[in-house]
């Protein structure tokens, strides 16, 4: 397990991945709304638990390519855009062009940013979404992000976050990814060490979520709802 993750590094690591020959054209399926039910299986039942409405204004956190957002927006009419920051700008650019064949220019947005440093005013937020991204940030950073959303947030805002879980039955992904030298660096975090950071940085109540069966690939995740 690394101690320190570069935020940059990790992006580039995902731009090669997405933009490379075969594999590129499988993680931008895989990763898209189309590919939503092999990656992130049980989403809908997962994003049921921040209740959602056409009122809140929606930022997520990681957004890769906006899968989550279009998905949401397909069956949400947002009074205001929802918005997704990553990393990347190379997964940013491709989001942007998914939203445009998709027909959602204007009601989602994509911006640059890292985790640690969101460039919204405070308390501007009703809701803030993170799928599969904690994971790359180191103890430092993953601090630093869970404050900046609880700055970004409304007072009772709700902050639901998944990702893959620590648990003995995590092993195959440590596998692959030994074997592979695929994955960007990573962390796995067991709930309560996740539930007292967010505390730490002044989260009023956290409830773990149900997640559901994930299909690909097939390792225990966690899902957390953080009231601020
Ligand atoms: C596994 S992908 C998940 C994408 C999307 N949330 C989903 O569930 O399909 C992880 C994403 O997190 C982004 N990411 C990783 N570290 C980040 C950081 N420090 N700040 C912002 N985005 C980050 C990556 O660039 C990548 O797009």
């Amino acid at each position: 397990m690394p101690d320190r993750i570069d935020q940059d590094s990790i992006g580039r690591h995902y731009a090669d991945w997405f933009t490379t020959g075969l594999r590129g054209i499988g993680m931008r399926y895989v990763f898209s709304r189309r590919g939503l039910w092999v990656i992130n299986t049980p989403y809908r039942r997962i994003l049921a638990a921040a209740r959602i409405d056409a009122r809140d204004r929606v930022l997520d956190l990681g957004c890769g390519i906006g899968n989550l957002l279009i998905a949401l927006s397909e069956r949400i009419a947002f009074t205001q855009p929802a918005i997704g920051v990553d990393v990347s700008p190379a997964l940013i650019e491709l989001g942007r062009r998914e939203l445009h064949r998709a027909g959602f220019d204007g009601r989602v947005e994509l911006r640059v940013a890292f985790a640690t440093e969101l460039p919204f005013e405070d308390q501007s937020f009703d809701v803030v979404i993170s799928s599969h991204v904690i994971k790359h940030l180191d103890d430092d950073a993953l601090l630093r992000a869970f404050a900046e959303v609880h700055r970004v947030l409304r007072p009772n805002g709700r902050f639901l976050i998944w990702e893959f879980k620590k648990s003995p039955f995590s092993a195959p992904l440590f596998i692959s990814a030994r074997a592979s030298g695929l994955p960007p660096a990573f962390i796995l975090r067991d709930p309560n060490t996740l539930a007292r950071q967010l505390q730490t940085v002044g989260f009023q109540a956290v409830d773990r979520v149900a997640t559901g069966i994930f299909l690909l690939p097939p390792v225990p995740r966690l899902a957390l709802l953080a009231r601020r």
